[in-house]
């Protein structure tokens, strides 16, 4: 699937499914789902890693993870779902050049066909625009934006009037500067109906109500698995409880047929 199958969706009115994988169990979980996309978020920072923020994880580390995200889809490629892989925290705040070279490594070292990064200050929306005219699609990202968690927190976003108007504004540079799609997380959802009838590129959300053109989920908060459940995203199933008990009762199952003590070796003479 290519990046500009999902504006066709927007303009069929067919609801766009994005879940994020972060290794080959994941991505056949998430591909048996018959989500439209896959997104290696940087969440797997945290998801995968045990990081606090989404902040230490490096390039290197989201190639290994996109990899391993190819090798788990069971369908011959045509039939696999788009891929989008973040560029993680300073690979594209220092400059075109970098962020030219990272996300290009990320689309030719695995099957990742578009990445996606936060904001839209205008050194963002230059390197948007290097990404786009260089042919590597590039879906946006405003709202709560996580790497700027030292900054805005994980608060919901543009709750004043001021900050809404700036937030419709930059989906609008994102949109002319070519970005296919755009996810708004935590904002209100009327703010998010407002800039979905604005654009003509599909709008994701997360924590963003339903008048969206999509959702996209981090899979790990869906099945229950992450520790710190955000408040926007419940959990369909609390898969940790279902996983420990599981598990649990293997440990008892063991334990309750001890094995025949060994009779200790007789010691040298
Ligand atoms: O990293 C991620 O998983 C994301 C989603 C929350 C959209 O960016």
């Amino acid at each position: 699937m290519r990046p500009s199958e999902l504006i066709k969706f927007k303009q069929a009115g067919r609801t766009i499914t994005i879940l994020t994988a972060w290794d080959s169990l994941s991505a056949a979980l998430v591909e048996a789902s018959g989500a439209d996309a896959v997104l290696v978020g940087d969440s797997l920072a945290m998801v995968a890693l045990g990081h606090a923020t989404t902040l230490p994880v490096t390039p290197d580390q989201m190639l290994h993870h996109t990899q391993a995200v190819m090798r788990g889809f069971r369908n011959p490629p045509a039939q696999q779902p788009l891929i989008i892989c973040d560029l993680p925290f300073l690979s594209y705040q220092c400059g075109e050049e970098q962020a030219m070279a990272v996300a290009g490594r990320l689309l030719k070292e695995s099957n990742a066909a578009a990445v996606k990064l936060e904001g839209a200050e205008p050194e963002t929306v230059a390197v948007i625009d290097r990404l786009v005219r260089m042919g590597i699609p590039v879906m946006g990202h405003l709202g709560l934006t996580p790497q700027a968690v030292h900054h805005l927190g994980y608060r919901r976003q543009a709750e004043d009037q001021r900050s809404q108007e700036r937030i419709l504004e930059q989906a609008q540079v994102l949109e002319t500067v070519g970005c296919f799609a755009l996810v708004l997380e935590h904002i209100p959802a009327e703010l998010a109906g407002r800039i979905r009838q604005r654009l003509a590129i599909p709008v994701i959300g997360i924590g963003a109500g339903c008048d969206c053109d999509g959702q996209v989920r981090v899979t790990a908060d869906l099945l229950g698995l992450t520790p710190r459940q955000p408040p926007f995203s419940p959990a369909l199933i609390q898969g940790r409880d279902l996983f420990t008990t599981a598990l649990d009762q293997w440990v008892r199952d063991q334990q309750a047929h001890p094995t025949t003590p060994t009779t200790p070796p007789k010691p040298d003479c």
